[in-house]
């Protein structure tokens, strides 16, 4: 079913999570070690060894789902992003139930080096930008102190700052180019910039990986009052 979306100004939506950060952890790094040794399903040594250490996590992200592995964290954060999908489609008048949803998550190690203010040429956006009714989002591991900068409304837009808070999940329509900035920290067995990346879409959008649907709308705007 086509989306009737309603126009509205851009919003992030986020969730606190209680998550005991220190076993989410040493979960995804035990979960880097499976990426290493082709100890993870269609993901084979080769394919960690092409990348020389290029943000393995991250350029296999299309080979596996996050949401595929099984820790407490994992289905809380799901949990959070199910529940901030459902107040976002509220916001933009979308009907939840009739988009079948689909979500497809990676983690990050973010050890690059990068220029600092953060150059607009180091932004990207996912799912080809579109906007709502697709969604895009991360989770903080490890990420303080550390931001994320967003340009509202595309490339020429204006530039917004998202503190990033480690146990805090952050979901945006698509079409807000971001990008995370540099890391101070040199000692880079210190896993820093430990996120969780989401997205979420409709059905149909390819390729990804290992994909779960979400349906039933549930959400009550009296739980998260929103501004409109
Ligand atoms: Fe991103």
């Amino acid at each position: 079913m086509s989306p009737v979306k309603i126009e509205k100004d851009h919003k992030f939506f986020d969730r606190f999570l209680d998550n005991d950060l220190k076993s989410l952890t040493s979960f995804l790094e035990n979960k880097m070690h499976g990426l290493e040794n082709g100890l993870i399903p269609n993901i084979t040594k080769e394919d960690f060894d092409v990348l020389e250490n290029r943000s393995p996590a991250t350029n296999l992200g299309s080979q596996y789902n996050i949401f595929q592995f099984h820790h407490e964290g994992l289905h809380n954060i799901y949990r959070a992003v199910s529940d901030m999908t459902k107040e976002a489609c509220w916001y933009y008048g979308i009907d939840f139930d009739s988009q079948y949803y689909m979500i497809q998550g990676w983690f990050n190690f973010d050890n690059y080096q990068k220029p600092e203010p953060l150059p607009d040429d180091f932004l990207h956006d996912h799912l080809e930008g579109k906007g709502a009714p697709d969604f895009h989002g991360y989770y903080c591991v490890n990420a303080e102190p550390s931001n994320t900068y967003y340009k509202i409304g595309g490339i020429d837009g204006e530039r917004f700052t998202n503190v990033n808070k480690n146990n805090r999940a952050v979901l945006s329509e698509t079409g807000h180019p971001h990008g995370i900035q540099s890391w101070n920290e040199k000692d880079f067995r210190i896993p820093r910039g430990l996120s969780i990346i989401f997205c979420v879409v409709r059905t149909g959008f390819e390729p990804v990986t290992f994909v779960f649907w979400f349906r039933k709308s549930d959400y009550s705007p009296t739980r998260y009052p929103c501004a409109t």
